[in-house]
């Protein structure tokens, strides 16, 4: 099958004097002098209620960038019975018709839509310039372009033998009903993946994304409709979570969910399924990445200068706000006086403030409640025996939601920032001594509750053989001598098991499989 051979997106540097630098700062201030009227889409028409929520950038609390319209349960019905009366047209077309409009969507992504995808996600949901452009110029069309060419190959497995005057063959069915995408805040790429990976397999889908990514969805939907997705095939509805979830866990034709959030929401939708799975047709999948507490583990072989830098990279970019995020640290006491003089020299560089100025690479957390959470484990630390804040532990949140990338000491290993999910720019280091090796390997793997990501520093061979051993359950995507990080769709599939998620690796084969009912045939002759 002859699909485009996909290749990752050019990243742009944004720097001064380029023309990709003007168009962005133009498609930021027309963002900004705008108020955007957003509308649910639903069976391709535009639906706008009589309540409407304000949309304001996370660094600046006051501007108003738009409104959203609120949606009820009664808009999630008529998104269900939308999706379902497109469901018989979308999955009798071949799918090389729907691969081009998922390919289209990639050219549109990366080209006219691009200023705009970015100017969104960095105005709705504070990321910096490069932030927004690895997010939603790059992910976001890696994942339309490689996910069609695993289609394709999906398509041509076939089975390997035939005995005599038998023909066998396996036809992938889309799921029968429609499914669920419940997508979250810090990665339009992902809020774009979870339902068009649903759609390109050929099924129907009800969308609702995280209030705070309404902004950049907007635009997600619009690449969708331009490059000739027909009405129906994804629905955008802006509810409550208690909303959808009695509409749609209660629905005979609810055939799946694929779900980028919490560990505890996810648990919850999982119980709620559960309870109903007497009124399904089929039995539904369940496709979820949660939570994380990402580690960096460094060996005293630990090249300092690589160790730093994974470190300060992996805590706080997009102010930790990745599932990837490094929040713990795992040093040896050997390295630790020289490795906080550079984490503070480099922390004390980072100018913090708002998108719109391109030299801040810290801005703000996304909302007041993930502010206060966060401000409250630090406020903790600050007057806890067993912990210090030895780097930042300033916040701010009369303009913007600001919190300066802070770094806790944890004196014993079970203090809880070395195991709770903050979701923003903290990092806890533990202090080992230097022989005890064997036994910090043993506490990384038993405090590691999720495992989503996580690095081995070392430059010992043996070290790192034994890292990746002792630690192959505790993280989904594991680096050698880099950061947690940055996982490249088409390179690093990405997931993770335990309290993380049903580790069906985002951007691969094996989660396309998951949408899809294989059934097999066999002819005589
Ligand atoms: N690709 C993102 C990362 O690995 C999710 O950070």
């Amino acid at each position: 099958f002859n699909v485009p051979a996909p290749s990752n997106e050019p990243v742009y540097s944004y720097a001064p004097g380029t023309k990709e630098r003007t168009l962005l700062e133009e498609a930021i201030q027309a963002a900004r002098a705008q108020e955007a009227d957003i509308p649910m889409y639903i069976g391709g028409q535009e639906i706008r209620t009589d309540k409407r929520s304000k949309i304001t950038p996370p660094h600046d609390h006051q501007h108003v960038l738009g409104y959203y319209h609120q949606g009820t349960t009664a808009h999630v019905e008529q998104a269900i019975d939308a999706s379902l009366a497109a469901k018989a047209n979308w999955e009798n077309l071949p799918w090389e018709q729907r691969a081009a409009i998922f390919l289209k969507a990639a050219e549109l992504a990366s080209t006219k839509y691009r200023y705009a995808l970015n100017a969104a996600t960095m105005l709705g949901q504070s990321k910096n310039p490069y932030q927004a452009e690895i997010d939603s110029a790059c992910e976001f069309t890696d994942f339309l372009r490689f996910n069609v060419t695993y289609m394709s190959e999906i398509y041509a497995q076939q089975p390997p033998a035939n005995s005599k005057g038998v023909w066998n063959r396996v036809e992938q069915r889309p799921l029968e009903g429609f499914v669920f995408a419940l997508t979250p805040f810090n990665f339009t790429a992902i809020a774009g993946n979870l339902p068009s990976c649903v759609a390109m397999m050929g099924n129907v889908v009800v969308w609702k994304p995280s209030n705070a990514q309404i902004y950049s969805a907007n635009v997600l939907m619009k690449v969708f409709q331009e490059a000739g997705l027909p009405d129906g095939v994804i629905n955008l509805v802006y509810v409550s979570g208690p909303d959808a979830g009695d509409v749609i866990f209660k629905h005979p034709d609810f055939a799946g969910i694929h779900f980028t959030g919490s560990t505890g929401v996810f648990q919850n939708i999982w119980k709620s399924i559960g309870e109903n799975i007497h009124r399904y047709k089929t039995y539904p999948r369940i496709v979820g990445e949660t939570g994380g507490k990402d580690f960096i583990l460094a060996h005293p072989s630990a090249d300092i200068a690589v160790l730093n830098t994974a470190l300060v990279r992996g805590a706080f970019e997009y102010q930790g706000q990745k599932c990837s995020a490094a929040s713990r640290a795992y040093i040896p006491v050997s390295l630790w006086g020289d490795l906080r003089a550079r984490m503070e020299k480099d922390i004390q560089s980072f100018k913090i403030g708002g998108t719109e100025d391109f030299g801040n690479f810290i801005n703000a957390v996304i909302d007041e409640k993930a502010f206060d959470k966060i401000t409250s484990y630090i406020d903790r630390a600050k007057n806890n025996a067993d912990a210090e804040v030895v780097i930042g532990g300033d916040y701010d949140k009369s303009k913007g939601y600001f919190i300066h990338p802070t770094v806790i000491l944890a004196k014993t290993p079970d203090y809880e920032t070395l195991s709770e999910e903050l979701f923003g720019p903290v990092l806890t280091v533990y202090v080992y001594e230097d022989e005890k090796w064997a036994e910090t390997l043993e506490l990384v793997d038993k405090t590691s509750i999720y495992a989503l990501t996580g690095s081995i520093i070392a430059q010992d061979r043996y070290a790192i053989q034994e890292a990746t051993h002792a630690l192959r359950n505790a993280a989904g995507n594991f680096y050698i001598n880099d950061k947690c990080t940055g996982a490249v769709v088409g390179q690093q599939p990405f997931g993770g098991a335990r309290g993380s998620g049903t580790n069906d690796k985002a951007g691969s084969m094996i989660n396309l499989l998951r949408w899809v009912s294989p059934r097999t045939i066999k002819e005589t002759f």
